[in-house]
């Protein structure tokens, strides 16, 4: 399959994030494999959002988030829920908006480049599968409009994996 990204200016956040929505969910369709829709979605944030150094997942695996499939520089391994801006947000399964990540007590540098952070949790109804990780090396890249617009794009990726699992379990 060809992919064209279409071009987005973020100036009017929130229209542009619903576009990227549909974008998204044309991008996932038909496909629920969650290395195959995490790798997709990675790929496409890193390619539109701009001003962002690193965009990925890390999913929950024997109790600590494992890095998935992302773009940017190589990154930490395992993280301990609790630890950095990724195991609190997963701990406390809620979006984190870092604006400068060296104000926050335990961040894990993985790019010195990195400034401001945000991470949204994944889940599949109650349960936890993970998080998106996005970094930018400009201090206030992402605010509440970035956070509600994630958090859009997150529920799409969830969705498409959660729907494949209940299929999965019909077949
Ligand atoms: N900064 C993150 C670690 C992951 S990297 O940014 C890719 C954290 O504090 O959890």
């Amino acid at each position: 399959m060809s992919h064209a990204a279409s071009r987005y200016d973020f100036r009017d956040k929130a229209a542009d994030y619903a576009r990227l929505a549909q974008e998204l969910r044309a991008l996932l369709a038909g496909e629920s494999d969650l290395i195959a829709n995490a790798a997709n979605s990675a790929a496409l944030l890193f390619e539109v959002l701009p001003e962002v150094n690193w965009a990925g997942f890390y999913f929950l695996k024997a109790g600590e988030l494992l890095v998935g499939p992302f773009q940017g520089k190589p990154a930490c391994v395992r993280i301990a829920l609790g630890k950095g801006v990724c195991g609190t947000a997963a701990l406390q399964r809620r979006t984190l908006v870092v604006p400068d990540v060296h104000e926050f007590p335990g961040h894990i540098a993985c790019d010195a480049a990195s400034r401001a952070e945000i991470v949204v949790p994944v889940m599949a109804g109650d349960a936890l599968l993970g998080v998106l990780d996005i970094d930018s090396p400009r201090v206030g890249r992402f605010d509440a409009a970035d956070a509600r617009g994630l958090e859009a794009l997150v529920a799409l990726f969830a969705h498409s994996i959660r729907g494949g699992s209940e299929r999965a379990a019909h077949a």
